[in-house]
């Protein structure tokens, strides 16, 4: 996005006074001042008017490949945040789309518009979250139907909804779940007697977690990934 229209929508100002701004020297983008309206600005860019950063316009959807040892919550007083590793102004006011335990790994996304954060979370719009599991026992073929049946789970006054399961060895497995009771994975393989030794997040609906990511890093979502979420 050209520099001055940027500032206009971040700021609020006309592009005219945005101009003006650039003119007195009041505009730096990274560490040099910038006069040319035009410059081309991207989402790695620093925007400061008269010292202050300028945020980008609009909303902010982010993946982040959430690496061990740090929850999916705005605070906490133990473990780091995914929010922590985000390193854009006012991060900590961020969405995160669903939780991951604190051992679980992967893809988590991050925005600051709630509405498709409900999108992705609410069991209504189905959204499917994919996880790699491994096991600590064998997983018997009988799970695939228990798991497509759903499962009543302790203290849970209903069957888990269709989850679809795909043993892709003796201790591992796909499934796919459209909602996120809590510890659900865990609690689904508990009630078929086995226990659940790693657990990452693959996939949300149709968006994959980018394997240049690695543990800790977080990428800006293309138009076409925030679009796929329905
Ligand atoms: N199910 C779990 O048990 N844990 C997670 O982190 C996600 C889904």
């Amino acid at each position: 996005m050209r520099l001055d229209k940027y500032l206009a929508k971040s700021s609020g100002f006309s592009r005219k006074e945005v101009r003006r701004f650039m003119k007195s020297g009041e505009v730096m983008v990274n560490d040099a001042e910038v006069m040319d309206p035009a410059l081309h600005i991207t989402e790695e860019d620093e925007v400061y008017l008269s010292g202050y950063p300028v945020e980008a316009p609009g909303d902010k959807y982010l993946m982040l490949n959430k690496p061990l040892g740090c929850v999916c919550s705005n605070e906490d007083g133990t473990h780091p945040t995914v929010l922590s590793f985000i390193d854009l102004p006012r991060a900590n006011e961020l969405t995160i789309c669903g939780r991951l335990d604190v051992d679980t790994t992967g893809l988590v996304l991050i925005t600051s518009n709630g509405k498709w954060a409900h999108r992705v979370t609410s069991p209504k719009h189905k959204t499917g979250k994919l996880y790699q599991v491994t096991t600590a026992d064998p997983i018997p073929e009988d799970a695939v139907e228990k798991f497509n049946k759903g499962l009543m789970l302790i203290n849970d006054k209903e069957r888990t909804k269709p989850a679809q399961l795909t043993i892709t060895s003796s201790h591992e497995a796909e499934v796919i779940l459209t909602e996120g009771r809590y510890h659900q994975v865990k609690r689904m393989f508990a009630a078929i007697g086995n226990k659940v030794v790693e657990l990452h997040r693959q996939r949300i609906g149709n968006i994959e977690l980018d394997e240049e990511l690695e543990p800790g890093e977080y990428r800006f979502l293309t138009d076409e990934e925030i679009n796929s979420i329905k």
